[in-house]
């Protein structure tokens, strides 16, 4: 399914599985002895696909099912929030190339979301030697072509839906790893401010006062921003800021 100019990309290794349990354990497993700049498995359908909740349901050969393999040595763990604000830019800005005027947005810490509907899920798993990134696989599902939904899914969207007709995955792949790998190729240059600006411009609900969920209970606040950490920051109705890492507290949609 790989586009040839995918497949001659310098600097990316191309893996293509029929079926595999998860394209996130597939580069884990092989990590060591993976060393080119971006390895990128890609998998027709996964069998144990997994999303950060719980699994990641995907219809066979309808979507996009793949995980990207780097080695930031430079990057150190304090920064490791970096690479989830660069997937979710590259996710973005891909799909802004082949489905224009359409706004996508970001909704923290790493969904890609079209409206009020989840396109996209992130899965980020690292391996660090100290304070440094050893290995990063960067799992990505897109929705693409299915229009049909578990109901289990709170609110699934896809490109066809969103498009109204079906779209040629291949390229869909390209564009988003075409801004990937510039991405990856800016942040190994230290060259960050424009990730983390392009992150911030597309935050969902930015700005605006909705309903949260933390280990206390449900309230209102609106998002004021996301740190370099990772930490969500919102200000609640009495005016209280509430800083949250990932986990401890989510939208409710
Ligand atoms: C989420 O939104 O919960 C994250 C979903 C991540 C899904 C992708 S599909 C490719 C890669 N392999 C996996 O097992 N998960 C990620």
């Amino acid at each position: 399914m790989p586009s040839p100019s995918l497949k001659s990309r310098s600097g990316l290794r191309l893996i293509c599985l029929e079926e595999t349990a998860s394209t996130n354990d597939y580069l884990r497993l092989h990590a060591k002895e993976l060393q080119d700049p971006v390895t990128l498995a890609l998998a027709e359908h996964q069998t144990k696909g997994r999303g950060a909740t719980g699994a990641w349901l995907s219809e066979r050969g309808a979507n996009l099912l793949f995980s990207l393999l780097t080695h930031p040595a430079t990057l150190e763990a304090k920064d490791i929030f970096l690479l989830s604000q660069m997937a979710c830019l590259a996710v973005c800005r891909g799909l802004e190339t082949l489905c224009a005027g359409k706004g996508f947005s970001i909704k923290w810490p790493n969904d890609v979301y079209w409206g009020e509907g989840k396109l996209a899920g992130i899965l980020i798993e690292n391996e660090l030697t100290g304070k440094r990134v050893a290995d990063c696989v960067t799992g990505i599902g897109v929705n693409v072509n299915q229009t049909s939904f578990s109901t289990e899914l709170p609110n699934p969207t896809s490109l066809a839906v969103i498009e109204g007709r079906q779209l040629d995955r291949a390229l869909v792949l390209e564009a988003i790893v075409e801004q990937y790998s510039s991405l990856y190729k800016a942040l190994c240059q230290g060259d960050c401010e424009g990730i983390r600006e392009g992150y911030l411009k597309r935050l969902f609900r930015k700005g605006e006062r909705h309903g949260y969920k933390d280990g206390e209970g449900e309230f209102r606040a609106t998002l004021e921003t996301v740190e370099p950490s990772g930490h969500i920051v919102l200000i609640d109705d009495e005016g209280r800021r509430r800083r949250y890492a990932f986990k401890e507290v989510q939208h409710i949609i």
